[in-house]
Formats: C-alpha cells, sequence, structure tokens
C-alpha cells in the first residue's frame, strides 16, 4: 500500500488515498483497533475504480491513520473525542469540508464522536462491526487485560490475543491468509498506541442518545458471525437511527469488510449515491 503524508497541528499523518483527487464528494475510512490503514486495502484497492466505472458519481476515498498507528505521530493520551478531532483535522488539511463517514468497530466509536463535533460535515454515516453502547464490565475486564498484555509481551501479544476473536468459523476455515495479514498488521503497531486506544475505548461516552438526532443517511453493516460485535448490537442500532439501511454479511465475522469484501464493497457502493 502506498502511504502519503500531511501535518496536522505540527502531526505527521499517514494515510492512504484512492479514486479521484478531483471528486467532489469523500468516503473517509475509520480503521479498527488495532490494525491500522492497510484493513481498508479492499475498499481502497477495488472500491474506487468500480465507483468511477459505474459514472454514478466521483469519489475520493481517504484512509487516514490515527495517531500512532502506521508510523504517524502520536498524540498524548487521546481520547475518542480527540481521535475525531484529529480526522476532522486531517479532512481540513485536504479542504474536505464534506464526506460520507465510515468506521469498523472502534471506528465506529471515533465516527459517533465526529457526529457530535461537527454532524454538519458528514453527508452520510456508515458502521460496521460496531456499537453505540458502552463496554459491559467483562469488556472492561478484558481491556485493563489487555493494556497488562501489551505493556508485558508488545503488539505480538495483542495480536495473539485478538486473533481467534476478530474472525467468524468461515474465515477460520477457508480463509487463512485473510487471518495471517491481519496479524501482521496488529504486530506492526507501536505497543504505545495499542495502550492508548485501549484506554480512549474504555472512556468513551454511551452514543445510544446520539443515534435518533442523526437524520442522515446511514447504513448499518455487520458480518452474522462477529461475536465481538454481534448482529443484534446492529439491529439495535439500526432501528434507533432514523434513516438506517442494515445489511447482515453472511460468512464474515467482526472483520466483514476484510472477510467478505465483495458483498462489504457491493452494499457500500448501493449506499452512496444516496448520500449525495
Ligand atoms: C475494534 O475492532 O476496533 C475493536 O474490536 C473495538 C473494541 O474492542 O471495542
Amino acid at each position: 500500500m502506498r502511504f502519503e503524508r500531511l501535518t496536522v497541528e505540527g502531526r505527521v499523518v499517514r494515510y492512504a488515498a484512492a479514486g479521484d483527487v478531483r471528486a467532489q464528494q469523500t468516503l473517509l475510512l475509520i480503521h479498527g483497533f488495532p490494525l491500522g490503514v492497510r484493513m481498508w486495502e479492499p475498499q481502497l484497492a477495488r472500491l474506487a475504480p468500480l465507483l468511477d466505472a459505474s459514472g454514478v458519481s466521483r469519489w475520493r476515498l481517504l484512509a487516514p491513520s490515527l495517531p500512532g498507528y502506521d508510523g504517524s505521530d502520536g498524540m498524548p493520551q487521546p481520547s475518542m473525542h480527540d481521535y475525531a478531532a484529529h480526522v476532522l483535522g486531517f479532512l481540513d488539511q485536504l479542504d474536505v469540508s464534506r464526506a460520507v463517514v465510515a468506521g469498523l468497530s472502534m471506528g465506529g466509536y471515533i465516527a459517533f464522536a465526529l457526529l457530535r463535533q461537527a454532524v454538519q460535515r458528514v453527508t452520510g454515516v456508515i458502521l460496521a462491526d460496531t456499537r453505540s453502547g458502552v463496554d459491559t464490565e467483562q469488556v472492561r475486564a478484558g481491556r485493563h487485560r489487555m493494556i497488562e498484555i501489551v505493556t508485558n509481551g508488545g503488539s505480538k501479544a495483542a495480536a495473539d490475543d485478538l486473533i481467534p476473536k476478530l474472525f467468524g468459523p468461515t474465515t477460520k476455515a477457508a480463509r487463512p491468509q485473510v487471518m495471517a495479514e491481519v496479524r501482521q498488521m496488529i504486530e506492526a503497531q507501536s505497543p504505545v498506541a495499542i495502550v492508548d486506544s485501549t484506554r480512549a475505548m474504555l472512556t468513551r461516552e454511551d452514543a445510544g442518545p446520539l443515534l435518533p438526532t442523526l437524520n442522515l443517511p446511514a447504513l448499518v453493516i455487520v458480518g452474522e458471525e462477529d461475536t465481538m460485535t454481534p448482529p443484534e448490537e446492529a439491529e439495535r442500532m439500526a432501528s434507533a437511527l432514523p434513516r438506517a439501511t442494515l445489511v447482515r454479511l453472511p460468512r464474515a465475522g467482526h472483520m466483514s469488510n476484510m472477510e467478505a469484501p465483495e458483498a462489504f464493497n457491493d452494499a457500500v457502493r448501493r449506499f452512496l449515491p444516496g448520500t449525495a
């Protein structure tokens, strides 16, 4: 993947881009925990050319790394609010005033924080394998364990812990290469960034009350085999959002955009024209 870079408030931000730089419309992709921008490869590689070829509209895809990921500069003790402000600052640098915002899992939590800060800049939202509520006690305990695991064992230990949870049984049985790619993505990230994100997730706000106020096109996507943010969560979010479409992807777990890339991209391709 080719990374580009720019500077937001003195911090270097690495990012990937695809599609037409002159495009009027932007799809912003916010990555999940603790993966970095490479997780969006199936969308960056395949979605942009297909959208252009359809002749419906021309889109630019932008996928910024969060602070500390992919060799981007970190920021001290970031919160979800800070991550969202970082993404908005990134859009400002590229003169993008409005975008469709897509986030997978933690990327969804950041999308909610961004909507709280600047809903007027969002023309549509894609929430993939994420949840609006705060963590259960069990998840909170898991996050404290993750901080310990990463502090002692680095990003490899994070990968060991997460890999069994991120994928559905179909991918585990039939697509080991996807799991190997994700392992590499996690192992390449800095332990500091992983711990920072874990702490940021622990202190995030409940986005439940926000949902009914979001009068904008929304696409909720979930892998049917997702056990981290299961389909029932997606159903709850979709029914609380005034203008949502729910798409359940068979044979995909939590990493639905990588596990079922064609079906994921089809859902996005159908959704985008309605956000113009
Ligand atoms: C993610 O994929 O971003 C994480 O699963 C989010 C989380 O742990 O809540």
